[in-house]
């Protein structure tokens, strides 16, 4: 009943336009996600401008052949996700839409979507990264929000639920381990949207970490609380990312407080009655989102470039 999972890279995403995608052709890669994996979250590949690159045109391939592995593995899948303010296609962010037209839009995405996975995905971000640092919602950031008002946030959940009503739908965001104004929000927001029957299951927190910052030590504290209002957890996007010296190789020192960094985060969640999915953003550093997005940051999978399993792989292996 615990899941481990991965994100599954691939699809274009943050490698270079031509560079091969590794969930088709890095053999070694399919074998270990394979094996090492229960669960599996499309890296990319169920985002908007993968899914939905024109108005009305929707492209599954590369989401289906996720599912397909996963089905073959006896994985289950999370979906990621339905409501965010990024990777959004250039033909929704720009477009002249009036407010019907957006409502109607984003219905029949997630109707689509989520009824064509209906009963193969366990868990959907269906509200990703809606509120800022200060706890305030994204208004002006997230097309929704803006052009819509923070009330389709509750019908994104509504229409996911009529869409598949076994799929855990879940808040997520980054920023959100710890006890503080962004939690805080959320915590507030499932609170109402549960008194309101709206059918929100879950609250996870990505766990995008760096070294050069503390460890969020009210994790365990943090799910705890979204536990008693009756929510699932989960963590969703977990790594731990360094400043790497010169030589472009962590040190040892580095490498064991990352690993000590992996085993907390994954104990805070199992220590959490219903935190049951346990989710790593990648698990080599080969494909890794960390080195293009972050300056001077790397080395935040379990496994180098190289497959080589890091002490934090041996970590989280022996606190399962
Ligand atoms: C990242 C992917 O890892 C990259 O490949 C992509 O270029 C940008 O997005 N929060 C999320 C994820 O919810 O979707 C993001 O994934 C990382 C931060």
């Amino acid at each position: 009943g615990f899941y481990v999972g991965t994100a599954v890279a691939g699809g274009g995403h943050h490698l270079e336009q031509d560079y091969p995608d590794p969930f088709t052709s890095d053999r070694k890669y399919r074998k270990i996600l394979g094996q090492q994996f229960n669960s599996v979250s499309p890296e990319n590949q169920m985002k908007w401008e993968f899914l939905h690159p024109e108005r009305d045109r929707y492209d599954f391939e590369a989401a289906d052949a996720i599912v397909e592995f996963a089905q073959r593995h006896k994985q289950v899948v999370r979906g990621h996700t339905l409501l965010w303010h990024s990777q959004n296609p250039e033909w929704l962010e720009e477009g002249d839409f009036s407010k019907e037209e957006l409502r109607a839009i984003l219905h029949d995405h997630i109707t689509t979507v989520v009824g064509r996975y209906a009963g193969k995905i366990q868990q959907w971000d269906v509200a990703n990264e809606i509120f800022d640092e200060q706890g305030n919602l994204r208004t002006e950031e997230n097309i929704w929000i803006r052009e819509l008002g923070p009330g389709i946030i509750a019908d994104a959940f509504r229409w996911a639920h009529q869409a598949d009503p076994k799929a855990k739908l879940f808040f997520n965001d980054y920023g959100v381990e710890d006890v503080n104004a962004k939690s805080d929000a959320y915590h507030e927001l499932t609170r109402e949207l549960l008194a309101q029957g709206v059918p929100v299951h879950g609250f996870s927190a990505q766990a995008h970490l760096s070294m050069r910052y503390g460890f969020p030590s009210s994790l365990e504290e943090n799910l705890r609380r979204f536990d008693e209002l009756g929510l699932e957890t989960a963590i969703t996007e977990l790594d731990v990312r360094m400043d790497l010296p010169e030589s472009g190789k962590p040190t040892r020192a580095q490498l064991e407080q990352q690993a000590d960094w992996y085993q907390r985060t994954l104990s805070a969640c199992l220590a959490v009655a219903d935190c049951n999915s346990f989710t790593i953003w990648g698990f080599t550093d080969k494909y890794s989102w960390v080195p293009v997005f972050f300056e001077g940051e790397g080395s935040a999978t379990v496994m180098t470039e190289d497959f080589v399993r890091k002490p934090a792989f041996h970590a989280l292996r022996s606190t399962l």
